[in-house]
């Protein structure tokens, strides 16, 4: 029995403080909606435990009671009854008790979670708080964010604020939201199923293709909190990650008109001026966006602001120091964030685009495994034609790309 032991000490080992706080820890509630969630959670763990130690207790109590003594091996059964009605109906009694007791705080955190507050109370107004432009028939209504899941990356729009697709601006993987706000999110897919998810400030509802779900969120602390595709969408599931950014109000309004402005130029003759160049040469403007320089593309992230994120690859590869970022997320101080590493940006963008099968050798072989996002669609492009689906690959030489990622790095 004693092996026991060493296995409960190496599982339990898993249950420290810093794990139970770190990133991604849905026991460390940042927001009203997550804290509802973890309350529930936490109301059937308690129950739980209260009909283990009953239960287990009967169970102990008969064994120890009932056991063969000394002497008794040969001894007839006891007189076989048909048991006790009492006792019976009185279990069903209790399971039902405790199951509604789970209930009424279930369906009250169901119903919670659904209605987004403030939307019905005119009290509380968009245009209130946020002092920048607001559309008109925006002003009285909690903030709206559409995400879109996409394979592997999240697309965030803000429709009150201009920033959607149709406007030609969106947000790709890091959510901006005001601290201490209610914010409505929309959730739908474009392509199969994927799953939203904060765990310290809410989730996790899917966003389903074809179907339109929705579901509030508020943060109430400033800081940098980690989100996660929670449904399995295929290949690079794993590596769908993205990040909620939580800012003062005031900053808030600051980096949506950031967001709205155009990207700037290249100085003229540099190197980032001629990635800018190969950038519309090499095919990659057909899918990416970059604001006020190529308008024309969609579907792949909008880079317009691609240097001033913390994250690249659907917030796979981080731009700061990773071990210095662990050792802070592990305290679940959100608020503490280590500040990006340009070096480690720079290559971070080289080993992303390469890795995407872009990059190739003279004889046109890609040098580098597609491992930082298997199954990544970067690398080629599909088109319905007249004569059926054709397939393009992009490639660049070494040179190119180091010219393109200087470019990409003036996208702030
Ligand atoms: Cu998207 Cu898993």
């Amino acid at each position: 029995m004693l092996w026991i032991l060493p296995l409960a000490a190496l599982i339990l080992s898993g249950c420290s403080k810093a794990e139970w706080m770190g990133r991604q820890s849905a026991m460390d509630p940042k927001g009203p909606v997550a804290q509802v969630q973890f309350d529930v959670f936490m109301a059937t763990v308690w129950l739980s435990l209260v009909l283990f130690v009953l239960v287990g207790g009967a169970l102990v109590y008969a064994v120890i009671r009932y056991r063969e003594r000394a002497g008794q091996a040969d001894a007839p059964p006891p007189e076989q009854g048909h048991g006790n009605p009492l006792v019976e109906i009185g279990l069903i009694m209790a399971s039902v008790a405790s199951l509604v007791v789970i209930a009424i705080p279930t369906l009250e955190a169901i119903w919670y979670v659904d209605d987004v507050p403030e939307e019905s109370r005119p009290a509380s107004k968009l245009s209130a708080w946020y002092k920048g432009k607001v559309a008109p028939e925006a002003a009285g209504e909690v903030l709206t964010i559409d995400v879109i899941g996409k394979q592997w990356w999240f697309r965030f729009e803000y429709p009150q604020l201009g920033l959607t697709q149709q406007g030609k601006r969106s947000i790709p993987n890091e959510m901006v939201i005001p601290r201490g706000k209610a914010v409505r999110i929309n959730l739908r897919s474009e392509d199969v199923i994927h799953s939203f998810w904060i765990p310290k400030v809410a989730g996790k509802v899917d966003l389903i293709p074809g179907r339109r779900n929705h579901m509030w969120i508020q943060a109430d602390e400033t800081g940098h909190y980690y989100g996660q595709c929670a449904e399995f969408c295929g290949d690079s599931h794993a590596y769908m990650l993205f990040r909620c950014v939580v800012v003062e109000p005031e900053e808030f309004a600051a980096w949506v008109e950031r967001q709205k402005a155009p990207a700037p130029e290249p100085v003229a003759g540099s190197l980032a001026a001629k990635g800018k160049g190969l950038f519309a040469a090499k095919t990659c403007a057909m899918c990416h966006r970059v604001a006020g320089q190529f308008e024309a593309g969609g579907f792949g992230p909008d880079l317009s602001r691609v240097a001033a994120r913390t994250t690249l690859a659907g917030a796979w590869l981080d731009h700061r120091d990773p071990a210095a970022q662990m050792s802070l997320d592990a305290k679940g101080n959100t608020e503490a964030t280590v500040p990006v590493d340009p070096a480690r940006q720079r290559a971070n963008l080289a080993r992303w685009i390469g890795s995407s099968g872009v990059l190739v050798d003279a004889a046109g072989k890609p040098l580098i495994p597609q491992d930082v996002k298997p199954g990544n669609r970067m690398h080629y492009y599909k088109m319905f034609g007249v004569a059926g689906l054709r397939e393009t690959r992009t490639t660049l030489t070494q040179e190119e790309m180091d010219a393109v990622v200087e470019y990409l790095m003036t996208l702030r």
